[in-house]
């Protein structure tokens, strides 16, 4: 459907394969046209179902020093804190491949959520113009080569939670929050005009608390569907999801 493509898997382990799969097979293909490859990952689960692209044969074929990477959403947090995407990111992956140090693109821990959400977005906007992130056709907004998402039993997606009105912004590229309904209370996000005008997108989802915000985020719902988070991502580029059974069980069509 036009809610993009569903992959249902069996196991985590299928899963996880699936999605290194892809991921790596995305990152040759952009490496291949533009020579990087620009990613944005999440937090929560997310990051150990991307472990096997530390291993083989991901760790030899993907070419490490093309990515770029960046983050879809941070707490506001020193990067040594347990609740830090970065350090969850660092040590789950990125300390287990060669990446180049100075293309891992966090977030400033030592400022204000405002100034750290101010600056992260001057930095993509350098980037852009120098191209290590391309543009995107129909605005001036980035277009990563990869945003990638988690999702929450709420339907949040990145720190973009329901009924918040940073869901309306429609200018910023990265803003902030201090009310979390997830702790920690405060988060720098990328605006959904930014994962809208990615590349590519995809959610990855699992377990059964997430199947109602699944079936609410994906299926045909009709005109009474909220206004999820989830069903917010609607992006120029390419959407596909990544379930385990658990979290498809209440699709339409599982
Ligand atoms: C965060 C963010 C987000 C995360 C979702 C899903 O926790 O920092 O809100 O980046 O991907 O919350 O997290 P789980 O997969 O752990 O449920």
């Amino acid at each position: 459907n036009d809610r993009g493509e569903v992959k249902v898997r069996d196991s985590l382990d299928d899963l996880s394969t699936e999605l290194a799969d892809y991921i790596a097979e995305l990152s040759e293909a952009s490496v291949k046209e533009r020579g990087v490859f620009a990613i944005a990952l999440s937090g929560g689960s997310l990051v150990s179902l991307m472990g096997k692209l530390c291993e083989a044969p991901y760790n030899k074929t993907v070419d490490w020093s093309k990515w770029y990477i960046f983050w879809a959403d941070e707490r506001v947090v020193a990067k040594n804190h347990t609740d830090s995407n970065y350090k969850l990111a660092k040590d789950g992956l990125l300390s287990k491949v060669p990446i180049v140090p100075s293309h891992v693109h966090s977030i400033n821990d030592s400022v204000s959520a405002e100034e750290a959400a101010d600056e992260y977005e001057f930095a993509i906007r350098q980037l852009v113009k120098t191209r290590v992130v391309s543009v995107s056709d129909n605005s001036d907004c980035p277009k990563f080569d990869l945003i990638l998402l988690g999702m929450g039993p709420d339907g949040h997606v990145a720190s973009l939670f329901p009924n918040h009105s940073v869901l309306n912004e429609k200018d910023e590229w990265v803003t902030f929050i201090t009310d979390s309904p997830k702790p920690p209370p405060e988060r720098i996000t990328f605006t959904l005009p930014v994962i809208n005008s990615a590349s590519n997108v995809a959610v990855v989802v699992t377990g059964d608390s997430k199947a109602e915000a699944v079936h609410l985020a994906i299926d045909d719902v009709g005109p009474d569907c909220p206004s999820l988070p989830a069903r917010m991502v609607q992006p120029n580029g390419k959407l596909v999801w990544f379930l385990d059974k658990p979290a498809a069980s209440k699709l339409d069509h599982p």
